[in-house]
């Protein structure tokens, strides 16, 4: 892999390949062991867990993460407090002026994200101009289907998700040819950009299909976010190790390229908060307070999924989420989990689940599980799917896609 100009920003320390090896090593796996979930412009847990403060190399809290860069901003910087996935179709005409209408619309979102991020280039829109840089993050996927019909070179694995048992997917809210998820600290910032990517979609020829805001709640630095039934959501996310091997891509042309899997899910949020707290925690089979597996003491602890009482019975149920969902089960495999919270009317409130893996297949197994024996599932329902292809990132001097059309 060649090294990328864009890499080298400080503020990208997860880019690594422009990296010194154990610098990058270093300041990845310092953002990804953090669970990714600190909020708006704070340091991740990692950036404390590697003494990697504000000293001289590392970016100052609240720095904008760069837009170019070997991997896409969307995936590798810390959370923002908002969220906004729009999908979009290409409506199908010969395959050459499709591929021709994807590039196009590709380079377009480019120079719009890229402007947008640093707040300045050829056109930045005055209102991104009046707070200052916008912080904004980003990330642009393709979906199988696409991808399918203009014979592009994707990993072999992006497929779409079969159906689940209790899957209650309105298809309106579901799918699309592209993805696009944009990260700011505000809604105003995703608004006004959400509107400069529509734009430039429809003057390529693509549709809006569905679009889905979401939210984190206000965390300490350095803290996972919680979800809507109180937990921290994020806790057991992969380090860079990890991540090299089961989110990203193998080494080659997919090396920097992962695959997102959304789903909107429908939690219950009301009825679950009327359990007793013990009850929640056996569901869960982590304690709602702290975040720590029932087997340990602090959030961090891996959870002992053979630790059992005196009686026999397991201290993590056997149908606890965590137990279901836990790596063991799966040869070790680990997906990064980056979910936001919704809430777009009454009794229609939940989670974004927002899961990056090298493999879908990963999803499918978990999913297959969680479908038929999660302790959760009184309380969920899952209302929209999507899966994409997130593309490398576009170092400087280049578009997103562009080793598609070499
Ligand atoms: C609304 C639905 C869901 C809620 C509220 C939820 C919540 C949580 C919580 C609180 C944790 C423990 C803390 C953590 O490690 O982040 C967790 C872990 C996890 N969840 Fe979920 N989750 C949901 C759906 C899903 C789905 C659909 C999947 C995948 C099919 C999934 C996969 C995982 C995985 C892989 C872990 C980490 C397990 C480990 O490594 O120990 N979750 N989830």
């Amino acid at each position: 892999m060649p090294t990328e100009p864009g890499n080298a920003s400080p503020s990208n320390p997860i880019a690594a390949p422009g990296l010194g090896r154990r610098r990058a090593l270093l300041a990845a796996g310092a953002v990804l062991a953090a669970g990714v979930g600190a909020a708006a412009g704070e340091l991740t847990d990692g950036d404390r867990t590697s003494g990697r403060a504000t000293g001289a190399d590392g970016p100052p809290p609240g720095a904008p993460t760069p837009f170019h860069g070997a991997r896409q901003s969307g995936v590798t910087s810390p959370q923002l407090a908002a969220t906004k996935l729009v999908a979009f179709d290409l409506p199908p005409s010969s395959t050459a002026a499709d591929r021709e209408a994807l590039r196009t619309l590709l380079a377009a979102w480019t120079r719009t994200l890229a402007s947008a991020t640093a707040g300045t280039g050829p056109s930045p829109d005055p209102r991104l101009r009046a707070g200052g840089t916008t912080r904004l993050t980003s990330l642009v996927g393709l979906g199988p289907a696409l991808a399918a019909r203009l014979g592009l070179a994707v990993p072999a694995g992006l497929a779409e998700l079969p159906a689940f048992p209790g899957d209650r997917l309105d298809p309106a809210r579901s799918g699309g040819d592209l993805l696009l998820q944009l990260g700011a600290a505000d809604h105003w910032t995703l608004a006004v950009v959400g509107e400069l990517t529509a734009t430039a979609a429809r003057a390529a020829g693509a549709t809006p299909r569905w679009s889905q805001s979401g939210f984190l709640p206000g965390t300490e630095p350095g803290a996972t976010p919680r979800n809507l039934f109180g937990f921290k959501d994020g806790s057991a996310n992969p380090d860079e190790d990890a991540a090299r091997q089961w989110v990203w891509g193998p080494p080659g042309p997919h090396e920097n390229a992962t695959v997102l899997v959304y789903r909107r899910i429908r939690m219950d949020t009301a009825a679950f908060a009327a359990l007793p707290e013990e009850h929640q925690n056996l569901a869960m089979g982590r304690r709602a307070g702290d975040g720590a597996p029932l087997t340990g003491t602090a959030e961090h602890d891996e959870p002992d999924l053979y630790a059992k009482h005196p009686n026999g019975a397991y201290v993590i149920p056997a149908t606890a989420h965590v137990r279901l969902t836990g790596p063991r089960l799966d040869g070790g495999a680990r997906m990064l989990r980056r979910g936001y919270s919704y809430d777009d009317a009454p009794g229609d409130r939940g989670l974004l689940f927002c899961a990056f893996m090298r493999d879908p297949g990963q999803f499918t197994r978990v999913q297959e599980r969680l479908a038929t024996r999660d302790a959760l599932n009184p309380f969920l329902e899952h209302t929209a799917s999507a899966v994409a292809h997130v593309l490398p990132g576009a170092p400087e001097g280049t578009a997103l896609g562009d080793h598609l059309w070499s």
